[in-house]
């Protein structure tokens, strides 16, 4: 505790990269970013403070934080021209769609994007992307609802800024309920970074090819946007909506069961033990549904996971709740469409996937990704002419 993790040379070779930032041990449930526990820094830290400790290894002091903070809030406007670009989307796109392109697009606002062996240049884009990834969020919403888009106020902190760019309906300041502001900072922070998962391994192997950091996100985003990992939030709720009452949950897992079903927010790659991330977000649906009222779907969803846990079928598989279980009823008391809940893992994961990306392009042993395959094919054999096929 407290010292370097060592690791056996043997599994060097299986392994995508080496990395200092995120520590899973999936069996005992434990998640540490730079070495501190999730639960440590879900309850006494903030977004920003967070991602300032992923990108640089140590958690800032009061001068180092207030630089980043006021950094990060310099940055959260957006090119008119890109607002426009956004603008040009059809009523009904899916924002987890506008914000992969919107990402991408910025590369092209950006040529010293490219001097990606340039640190300063690297954590001027890491800046603006991490400062307008809730700007961009926000401006997709609005455009879901056909309403006006709301420009940034920066004298409010990074988390009331984003609610404020999505709910605020007229001149008046936005004032967003404290605890409503500490849920989502709590969910920004559970959702920072999570090791080389399906997305952030797309932001490694795209930006292993040195291009620019916004088009190695746009790639993130895209592996996000899939039901099985970042969009599975957005499933949990349809699924307890097709579930429809408590009483019907037992042909849902029979359903399950004979493989028709995918219990979504249940099971995970690593974790063969309670996600902990589960666990805190259950703990934020009290603090958020005191204001909001009680989600209806908490009562099936708490119902789901306990007899899941009691049965075979997924005490076997080593199946429990992930991340996903129970953001989605929060995300949905606090008034956002279920396409959004996709768009508020990705804003967060922003940070986790630029730290991760800065280590690999800094990484001097680090080469372009080029996986191995095992051929299964046809070896060498004469073509035939078409007359005799
Ligand atoms: C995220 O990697 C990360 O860290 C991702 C993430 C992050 O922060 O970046 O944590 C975020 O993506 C969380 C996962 C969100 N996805 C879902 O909730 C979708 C539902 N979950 C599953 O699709 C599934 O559990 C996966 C995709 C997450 C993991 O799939 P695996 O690796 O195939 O699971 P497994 O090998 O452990 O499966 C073992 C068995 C299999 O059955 P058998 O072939 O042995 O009969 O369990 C079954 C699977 O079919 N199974 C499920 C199930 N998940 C696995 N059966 C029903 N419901 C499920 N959810």
């Amino acid at each position: 505790p407290g010292g370097l993790a060592t690791y056996d040379p043997g599994f060097v070779n299986t392994a995508s990269c080496r990395s200092a930032i995120t520590f899973i041990d999936g069996d005992e449930g434990i998640l540490e970013y730079r070495g501190y526990p999730i639960e440590q820094l879900a309850e006494h830290s903030t977004y920003l403070e967070v991602a300032y400790l992923l990108l640089n290894g140590e958690l800032p002091d009061r001068e180092q934080l207030d630089d980043w903070v006021h950094e990060v809030t310099y940055h959260t406007f957006l090119h008119e021209n890109l607002k426009q670009f956004i603008q040009g989307f059809r009523y009904d796109a899916h924002p987890m769609g506008m914000l992969m392109a919107s990402v991408s697009a910025l590369s092209t606002f950006y040529p010293d994007a490219r001097d990606v062996l340039d640190a300063d240049a690297r954590k001027l884009q890491i800046t603006r992307m991490i400062a307008k990834m809730p700007t961009l969020g926000a401006f997709a919403f609005r455009h879901g609802m056909g309403r006006p888009y709301v420009y940034p106020d920066n004298d409010l902190s990074y988390t009331e800024n984003f609610l404020a760019m999505l709910f605020k309906m007229s001149e008046r300041k936005y004032n967003a309920d404290p605890r409503l502001v500490k849920a989502l900072e709590v969910l920004f922070i559970l959702h920072a970074d999570h090791e080389q998962n399906c997305s952030t391994n797309a932001v490694r192997s795209v930006g292993s090819s040195q291009v620019d950091p916004y088009s190695a996100v746009g790639a993130g985003i895209g592996a996000l946007y899939g039901p099985l990992h970042g969009g599975a939030n957005e499933a949990v709720l349809r699924m307890l909506r097709e579930v429809k009452t408590v009483d019907r949950i037992p042909e849902f897992i029979d359903g399950v069961k004979n493989g028709k079903e995918k219990l979504m927010g249940f099971g995970h790659r690593v974790y063969k033990n309670y996600d902990p991330r589960a666990k805190i977000i259950k703990k934020a649906c009290d603090d958020v549904f005191e204001v909001t009222g009680v989600n209806p779907l908490l009562e099936i969803a708490m119902e789901l996971e306990k007899i899941a846990l009691e049965d075979e079928y997924f005490v076997k598989r080593r199946l429990y709740p992930n991340v996903d279980f129970y953001s989605g009823l929060i995300y949905e008391a606090l008034g956002f469409s279920p396409e959004m809940f996709t768009v508020l893992f990705a804003i967060p994961r922003t940070s986790g996937w630029l730290a991760q990306w800065e280590e690999l392009i800094t990484d001097k042993e680090q080469k372009i990704a080029r996986p191995k395959q095992i051929y299964t094919g046809y070896r060498t054999r004469d073509f035939v002419p078409l007359d005799q096929r």
